[in-house]
This record gives C-alpha cells, sequence and structure tokens, in this order.
C-alpha cells in the first residue's frame, strides 16, 4: 500500500506545537517577532511573503513587513538588516530571495546575524550542522526530517541518495540524513549514471529543480521517495521534480506536489522563529 505523506496535515500539526509555544511565551511575557524582507515586488516572491506572514498570524508570531524598492541598492538592504540585527523586538529575519541582480545575496546571508538566521543559510548555522552543534538549520530540508520521523520512516542505516546539491538544501538534506545514521550519496548534474545511483536509494530525495524528472525508472521498488521540487507545468498545474503518477507504484511512501514538502517549509520556519527568540531570552 502506497503511503502519501500528507504534507498538510504534519505542517497543520507543527504550527499548531508552535502556537502553543508561542502562547507559552506571551504568558511569560515575551513575543515572538519575524521580520519579513522583500526586495522589488517579483509574484512568486509576494505569494511566499504572504503565505510566511499568514502563518505567523496563526500561530501568534508578530511580523512586521520591510519592503524596499526593486531597483534598492545593496548597502540600503544590509543598512536594514544591521538595524533588524540590533533591534531587541526582532527575534528572527527573513530576507525573501532571489534578491535583484545589482544585488549580492551572499552578502546578505552573512550580513544577518546568525541568532536571527531563522532561514539557516548563514555558514555559522550551516557549520553548527555540519559538526552537529545546535544551530538554526535550514527550514526546507529540516521540513523533510520532521516528515520522515513523523511518519515513522527511519533513516538509520539506510541508503539515502540526495539529488541536488544547492546550499540552501541538497547539502544541508544530506547533512540531516547523515546525522540520523543514514548512508548517504549526493547526486547532481555531473553524476555519471544517475539513474544506476539512485536506483539503489531507500531514501530518495529530489531536490535538482528538474520537472518531473524523477520518473519510475530511477526508483527501487519500495522506496520513499521526497519531492523538494515546485514548478507550474505548461498546462498550468503545480509538479514536482517527481513525476508522481509514473511513481506512485513503484514507491512505497511519496511526498505529493502540491500538499508536501512546500507546506512544511513555512511551518519550519515558524519553528525556527520561536526556537531563535528562546535562546535570545536566555
Ligand atoms: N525563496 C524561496 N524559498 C525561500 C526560502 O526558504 N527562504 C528565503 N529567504 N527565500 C526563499
Amino acid at each position: 500500500m502506497l503511503q502519501i505523506i500528507d504534507g498538510k496535515a504534519i505542517s497543520a500539526q507543527i504550527k499548531d506545537e508552535v502556537k502553543k509555544q508561542v502562547e507559552k511565551c506571551k504568558a511569560d511575557g515575551r513575543s515572538v517577532c519575524l521580520a519579513v524582507v522583500q526586495v522589488g515586488d517579483d509574484p512568486a516572491s509576494s505569494i511566499y511573503v504572504r503565505n510566511k506572514k499568514k502563518a505567523c498570524e496563526y500561530t501568534g508570531i508578530e511580523s512586521v513587513s520591510c519592503q524596499l524598492p526593486g531597483d534598492a541598492a545593496q548597502e540600503e538592504l544590509l543598512q536594514l538588516v544591521d538595524r533588524l540585527n540590533r533591534d531587541p523586538e526582532v527575534n528572527g529575519i527573513l530576507v525573501q530571495f532571489p534578491l535583484p541582480p545589482q544585488i549580492d545575496e551572499d552578502a546578505v546571508i552573512r550580513a544577518i546575524s546568525p541568532e536571527k538566521d531563522v532561514d539557516g543559510f548563514h555558514p555559522e548555522n550551516v557549520g553548527k550542522l555540519c559538526v552537529g552543534e545546535e544551530g538554526l538549520i535550514s527550514c526546507t530540508p529540516a521540513g523533510v526530517m520532521e516528515m520522515l520521523k513523523r511518519s515513522g520512516i527511519s533513516v538509520e542505516g539506510k541508503e539515502c541518495v540526495v539529488v541536488g546539491r544547492s546550499n540552501h538544501v541538497g547539502k544541508p538534506m544530506g547533512l540531516l540524513l547523515l546525522q540520523e545514521n543514514g548512508t548517504v550519496t549526493f547526486a547532481h548534474s555531473r553524476t555519471k549514471d544517475l539513474r544506476e545511483i539512485t536506483k539503489k536509494a531507500d531514501i530518495l530525495v529530489a531536490a535538482m529543480g528538474k520537472p518531473r524528472f524523477i520518473t519510475s525508472e530511477y526508483v527501487k521498488e519500495g522506496a520513499v521517495v521526497i519531492d523538494i521540487g515546485i514548478h507550474r507545468s505548461p498546462d498550468n498545474k503545480l509538479c514536482g521534480d517527481v513525476d508522481f503518477e509514473d511513481v506512485k507504484d513503484k514507491a512505497a511512501a511519496i511526498t505529493p506536489v502540491p500538499g508536501g514538502v512546500g507546506l512544511m517549509t513555512v511551518a519550519m520556519l515558524m519553528s525556527n522563529c520561536v526556537k531563535a527568540a528562546m535562546k535570545q531570552e536566555v
């Protein structure tokens, strides 16, 4: 029987847990506040930002919106980040990506105080993840780990293949699976015989950003298939990096798109905000 890993239910559960934690913080006289920074008005980014603010409302996290024009200079954004870093009322800072071409995303990531880096993108937080120290972890891979855990899927001793090696998703994903004692392989655009590698996976994570790329030929019978991609197909439907219809009869468990990993990213962002706020209080 195919297990469809329900991102909607799991993310709702996490947001409810966060809501309780925020209530407890408030009862102790502390609030939790996220600053959401958007540069320009890219429509896709506006939707993401709106969803993040909605999740803040639901969980009781205060959100402060900071909007800069699309032609803002890098220095202007860095000054804003600096102001938010020093603002004791702000616990988390999220700068929505992608940024316009005149701004160096890496410089912005490094400018955010690691204690307020709720995206978990700062090299200090990535380094902590690498050496197994507690820090803020990138939301999408952290969300995948919660999906596995809450679906009763153990990583221990499993062959895990992560296709994609981005700093924000693929690399932290592999590190988290390794932390749970998976045997991890990173595959990427230069990998030879990709199919031979993915077919060995007990847990296959598709994070390469190619619509419906992973077909049943890439999947071992009975594998757990996690789809991190999100694309709009020519017929205007949302789809992932996995060809769901083709893979569903071969996999033992799969995350759908929509309704899978995407919802987890926002839930884990909320969770990171509370984590950051609690750490800052100590
Ligand atoms: N743009 C798309 N996904 C993300 C994300 O997780 N964080 C940020 N900051 N920008 C994004």
